[in-house]
């Protein structure tokens, strides 16, 4: 994303007082400015109206990104770190049509059956910090979620045994060990299993690499209902 783009973004994590803590600004300055992920999802949600459920929000980054693009589909973003909702609620209040909700999607008795949300689902670097019965509920209910025209936009490292899936999976134990996140990646999803399961869906399906300058594995995974 442009320099100027990402900090104006970065300017709603700003601290209310001078002397707050500016953690959200840098962060979202930098990632933004760095990561291919948001231009990516901007791209693939181009074009579609249909609301979207972000899971595993975070700080909700791609609200920010949809609107500064021009992309005014309905946003909803469920995390289960209720200070990152807090702070994705505080930094949103001037973005239309965006809400934030704290979900475990990873507990036992929750299912996204509750939301009866019908539309698009995005779930970008989240899948590995969720154990894998989770993920197949996640999976299996986004995608029923899916209406015509409507996409799954997935961003996740995959299991392929390369070098840049070891150094995913690395980063991703030190971000648990240093605190960044609440959780350690349990695994990876494999390509070949999660296009079987979109053939068996119906699902047009489409892989694209998406970790830029990045050492990860990181690709994009477009998943859609034909209209
Ligand atoms: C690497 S961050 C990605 C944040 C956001 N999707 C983005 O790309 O900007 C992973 C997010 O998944 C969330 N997460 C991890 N386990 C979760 C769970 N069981 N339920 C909901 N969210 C979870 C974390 O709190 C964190 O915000």
């Amino acid at each position: 994303m442009a320099r100027d783009r990402a900090r104006m973004i970065a300017t709603a994590f700003s601290p209310r007082h001078p002397l707050g803590n500016r953690h959200d600004y840098y962060y979202s300055r930098s990632k933004l400015g760095s990561d291919p992920l948001y231009p990516g999802v901007c791209d693939a949600l181009r074009g579609s109206s249909a609301p979207l459920l972000d899971l595993g929000c975070g700080l909700g980054l791609l609200a920010h990104a949809l609107r500064a693009d021009g992309i005014d589909l309905p946003y909803r973003g469920v995390d289960n770190d209720c200070g990152k909702i807090a702070r994705a609620r505080g930094a949103a209040q001037q973005l239309s049509e965006v809400a934030f909700e704290h979900v475990d999607l990873a507990a036992p008795k929750f299912s996204l059956d509750s939301f009866d949300h019908r539309g698009s689902v995005a779930i970008l670097d989240v899948l590995q910090f969720i154990p894998p019965d989770a993920q197949h509920r996640t999976l299996d209910a986004a995608i029923a979620m899916l209406t015509p025209g409507a996409r799954l936009v997935i961003r996740t490292g995959l299991d392929d045994g390369g070098t840049r899936a070891r150094v995913t999976r690395a980063v991703d134990v030190l971000s648990k060990l240093l605190g960044w996140m609440n959780a350690g990646p349990t695994r990876y999803p494999d390509a070949g299993a999660l296009r079987a399961r979109f053939d068996g869906a119906g699902l047009v399906s489409e892989f694209t690499p998406l970790y830029g300058k990045t050492p990860f594995n990181n690709w994009r995974v477009v998943a859609s209902k034909p209209g």
